[in-house]
């Protein structure tokens, strides 16, 4: 699983299924500040977010799932929209809290188990004020955020979030969620893989409605052809 450096261009190369490998990662991918937004996404050349099977399962790899375990290491919480844990039975990240944004609180298909000996809040549900309660679900926090017409604004879950301490942010996706963040200008970095697949395309991964100027922060290349990039917000 050997990964090039090509942004900048110094050429270093690590074996990111290495403890050693997995350090150098860390440092690329260590957030820039104490509140720092990140949007982890991966794409097909076809902007697909999403391989044949209907999941982005057929569109990853182990390096790319390894920088996504790094990613989230940095992070306070990963947040994704309800969709993409009925359609992908999301896991409890490892080390940070998974916080779902959903108006219906159907988390139907959800494969999320929080640790006995977790923090309270390792899952967060965000629902808007006055939904009607789903069932519960065990382990899992309800956090309620005043809605703007049928939606939650972006930004208004992130002050709750950060209410809770919940400073350092990597939105997964899906595509909808993800083009809220986009849209709502709070994303510092977006960390997007280009997997080398040419497959059917629904719509784009990341559907904005304007351009967003980044300038690239990092790029890695695997031995897969597959393509890290670290874009920050200009
Ligand atoms: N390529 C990748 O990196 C990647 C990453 C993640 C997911 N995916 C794929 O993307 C697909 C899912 O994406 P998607 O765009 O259809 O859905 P999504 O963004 O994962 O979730 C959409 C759902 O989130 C809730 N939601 C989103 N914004 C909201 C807001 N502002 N206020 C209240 N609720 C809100 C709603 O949940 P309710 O319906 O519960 O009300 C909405 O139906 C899946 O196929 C998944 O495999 C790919």
């Amino acid at each position: 699983m050997w990964l090039t450096e090509v942004v900048p261009s110094t050429g270093e190369r690590v074996d990111a299924s290495t403890p050693e490998g997995r350090a150098w990662l860390a440092e690329r991918y260590a957030p820039a500040g104490e509140e720092w937004v990140r949007l982890n996404m991966i794409t097909s050349l076809t902007g697909s977010a999403v391989g044949p099977d209907g999941t982005s399962d057929t569109l990853t790899n182990r390096a790319d799932r390894t920088i996504l375990g790094v990613i989230r290491t940095g992070a306070d919480a990963v947040v994704v929209g309800a969709q993409t844990v009925r359609a992908e039975g999301y896991l409890l990240p490892r080390r940070s809290r998974l916080v779902i944004v959903s108006r219906s609180g159907d988390l139907d298909g959800h494969r999320v188990e929080p640790a006995a000996d977790g923090p309270d809040d390792q899952v967060i549900l965000v629902l808007p004020t006055g939904a009607a309660a789903p069932p519960p679900v065990r382990g899992v926090t309800i956090m309620h955020v005043d809605p703007e017409g049928e939606r939650m604004r972006v930004d208004v879950i992130l002050a709750a979030l950060k209410d809770r301490g919940i400073r350092r942010i990597v939105c997964e996706g899906g595509p909808s969620l993800a083009a809220q963040f986009a849209a709502a200008d709070v994303i510092d970095e977006y960390c997007v893989t280009a997997a080398p697949r040419l497959v059917p395309s629904a719509g784009p991964f990341l559907p904005v409605t304007r351009a967003v100027d980044t300038t690239p922060a990092g790029v890695l290349v695997d031995e897969d052809g597959f393509s890290y990039l670290r874009l920050r917000r200009r």
